[in-house]
């Protein structure tokens, strides 16, 4: 029965983060509801929720900033938080498209608030990331460090921290989670759901994993002359379980205290391109064949999180290592090569049957 577990609205929750909390929040005696317009991830992805969760996957098709939509789904559910994860994450897309990049995910977020102002549920996680604070002058990188994006995608990122400081200013009765990621890589150990990127992948984990499964010759490493011990970029990777996990420590502590708050998640341990091809290759028993290629413009030599407020006021913490990491990701590489699209993964959900942007008890399985 799901009638007396807290409903908690998942934007974006058919994407590679927002899948993984999926699993978490039904484990932690949540009720997760799914609003994804299926832009960017697989309706494959809800027949492989349903597996791992053992129910029906409550999910809606539609897309974020159609507020009476959300409104509606809100509602409907009787939600009592909202994490919001729907939004553009490529950084040089970014660059490309502002435009488009403000709209989805600054509008998009003004849009699940007005809905969550109507429907009365004013707690809301916000996916935010690393990015807004640039190249940091300090590391560890602490939440007090300035925050000067270099991107449009980090600038949308910093442009809603600002929309949900200035809510909760106006109205001190929102409660506020800002979770800024370092960088999510792995997948659930069952190796059924997992990072899904169309076309070339622009991170480094993904692209490794398309190297080792033979559909990418190899891997170019961005730079090796950086000020790091073997020269190429350090970066503070996290287990995408442990990410899911610190989303549930979020919520719970917003619903069980007034305060909001904004934190990193991360392991707080740098490890180099090398080292994740070294512990990739432990983790897969084969070679990854690269070459060194000039620095990546925007690139910034080295960056982990302090990830003691993580610790202080979520208590939460990363467990997972680098070797779980990379074990988990390549099972979810070698069982899915083209990922959701892999042959023989026709999904059986009726997702498919949905008109965009229409709210259907078709899909609400397993409710109310
Ligand atoms: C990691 C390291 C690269 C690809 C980005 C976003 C950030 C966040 C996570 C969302 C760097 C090197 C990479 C390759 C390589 N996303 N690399 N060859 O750039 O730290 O962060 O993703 O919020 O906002 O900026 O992650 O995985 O792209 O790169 O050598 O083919 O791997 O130079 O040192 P990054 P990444």
């Amino acid at each position: 029965m799901t009638l007396n577990k807290p409903h908690v609205l998942l934007t974006g929750g058919a994407g590679y983060i927002g899948s993984h909390t999926y699993v978490a929040l039904v484990e932690a005696g949540y009720q997760p509801v799914i609003l994804d317009d299926f832009s960017n991830s697989h309706p494959v992805v809800l027949d492989r929720l349903q597996h791992l969760t053992g129910q029906r996957v409550v999910c809606e098709r539609g897309d974020v900033l159609h507020t009476g939509l959300v409104t509606e789904v809100l509602q409907r559910h009787g939600c009592v938080a909202a994490i919001h994860f729907a939004g553009l994450k490529a950084v040089g897309e970014s660059v490309e498209q502002p435009l488009r990049y403000y709209r989805t995910n600054v509008g998009g977020l003004v849009s699940l608030l007005q809905a969550m102002e109507t429907a009365d549920c004013r707690s809301v996680v916000f996916s935010s990331s690393a990015t807004v604070y640039g190249d940091p002058a300090h590391i560890p990188v602490t939440e007090q460090s300035p925050c000067m994006p270099e991107s449009p995608y980090a600038h949308t990122k910093l442009v809603c921290e600002n929309i949900l400081a200035s809510l909760k200013g106006a109205d001190p009765s929102w409660r506020v989670g800002v979770l800024r990621y370092f960088n999510p890589v792995g997948a659930h150990p069952s190796g059924l759901i997992g990072e899904d990127p169309s076309g070339a992948p622009n991170n480094l984990m993904p692209y490794v994993t398309q190297v080792a499964v033979g559909k990418r010759a190899k891997l170019r490493v961005f730079g090796n002359d950086y000020a790091t011990p073997d020269g190429t970029g350090v970066r503070d990777y996290l287990h995408v379980s442990d990410l899911a996990e610190g989303h549930v420590a979020a919520v719970r502590a917003l619903l069980a205290r007034e305060q909001s708050f904004t934190v990193n998640l991360g392991t707080g341990e740098g490890t180099s391109v090398l080292g994740v091809l070294d512990a990739f290759e432990r983790a897969s028993g084969q070679p990854i064949p690269f070459e060194f290629a000039p620095r990546r413009a925007g690139d910034v030599a080295k960056y982990f999180a302090d990830v003691s407020m993580a610790e202080d006021l979520l208590g939460w913490r990363a467990t997972r290592s680098i070797d779980d990491m990379c074990r988990d990701s390549w099972r979810w590489q070698q069982n899915n090569p083209d990922g959701y699209r892999t042959a023989g993964n026709a999904p059986t959900s009726p997702v498919h049957s949905l008109r965009a942007g229409v709210a259907s008890p078709a899909l609400t399985g397993g409710v109310v």
